[in-house]
């Protein structure tokens, strides 16, 4: 089992890959830590743990970082995507157990040092708990396995701006210290992730399934979809940004990149964008090509 701290902000496609991680058992999930992004850090806490609670998983949630790392908030919430409460507006009432003590810098730090060179850390949110983790203990940058990064728009347009993927641009200067810092990236961007689909028949196949996980993460799914419908008409279903990211440390042989430096535009109109230039000395590797059938199958197969 690869140990793996999942890192989020729950979020609808976050919901998906936490079911993922947590229903595949080539992973060992130490621990969920949250951040604001698409909710409030205190919202996304609350969310993961309504999602773990459907999955009957007594995984630790772990709170992080409430605002960006070194500039005032740039994202504010985004209702219109992800429901008033971020999970598609399906939030029945609260989750009956609370985080553990403790922040996410912290537990990321502490579980890092405890199995050196073995934990994967998988970041679906902004790159701040990360970041902060690595300014307090520049060591965690060798004692990584890697970091699994959903976020960035290198050789495709961005999502929030013409330039910005949202994890990015929610808190640029982290993306730009994480990418800076020479810890091991993976970067599942819009590059990739834009080529995934779930479409409306297989989410609606969830409806059918017994147990109340299927229907709770179809009904949020068709509000996402409702959005993605909006931005892209015609789709007729929506991309798996964090879910992509899972997939591709289950199965590193579902997406294929290159190594590169990778810059973040930390000011004007093209903020957040992130920038690649080819370099095998690099410590990023920007994924370009996804087996987008594969993946969805094994998706599918363990979620639902
Ligand atoms: C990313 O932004 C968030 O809205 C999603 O949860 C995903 O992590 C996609 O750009
Ligand atoms: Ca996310």
């Amino acid at each position: 089992m690869k140990p793996i701290i999942l890192d989020v902000d729950t979020g609808i496609d976050d919901a998906l890959a936490i079911s993922y991680a947590v229903r595949s058992q080539e992973l060992e999930v130490l621990g969920i830590t949250t951040c604001f992004g698409n909710v409030t850090v205190e919202e996304a806490t609350r969310n993961t743990l309504v999602v773990l609670e459907h999955l009957e998983s007594e995984v630790p949630v772990i709170a992080g970082a409430g605002k960006p790392f070194m500039r005032t908030p740039t994202k504010g919430s985004t209702p219109h995507i992800h429901g008033e409460d971020g999970i598609g507006n399906t939030l029945k009432g609260l989750p009956k157990r609370g985080a553990e003590e403790g922040n996410a810098v912290d537990f990321i730090i502490d579980q890092v040092k405890r199995r050196p060179r073995e934990v994967t850390l998988i970041t679906v949110g902004t790159l701040t708990n990360l970041a902060l983790a690595i300014r307090q203990a520049p060591e965690i940058v060798e004692l990584v396995e890697r970091v699994v990064v959903m976020g960035g728009a290198v050789t495709v347009p961005g999502n929030v701006t013409p330039y910005a993927e949202a994890n990015v641009y929610a808190d640029p200067d982290a993306a730009d210290y994480v990418f800076r810092s020479g810890i091991p990236v993976t970067l599942i961007g819009l590059d990739v992730t834009m080529k995934t689909l779930l479409s409306i028949d297989e989410m609606d196949r969830w409806r059918t399934k017994d147990s109340t996980l299927g229907p709770f993460l179809a009904d949020m799914t068709e509000f996402y979809m409702g959005a993605y419908e909006r931005f892209y008409p015609g789709i007729g279903g929506c991309a798996l940004h964090d879910p992509l990211a899972v997939g591709a440390v289950i199965r590193p042989d579902f997406v294929r990149g290159d190594r590169m430096r990778l810059q973040v535009n930390l000011d004007g109109e093209a903020l957040g964008r992130t920038t690649g230039m080819p370099d095998a000395a690099g410590s990023v590797t920007v994924c370009t090509e996804v087996d987008a059938s594969l993946f969805l199958e094994h998706f599918l197969s363990r979620v639902c």
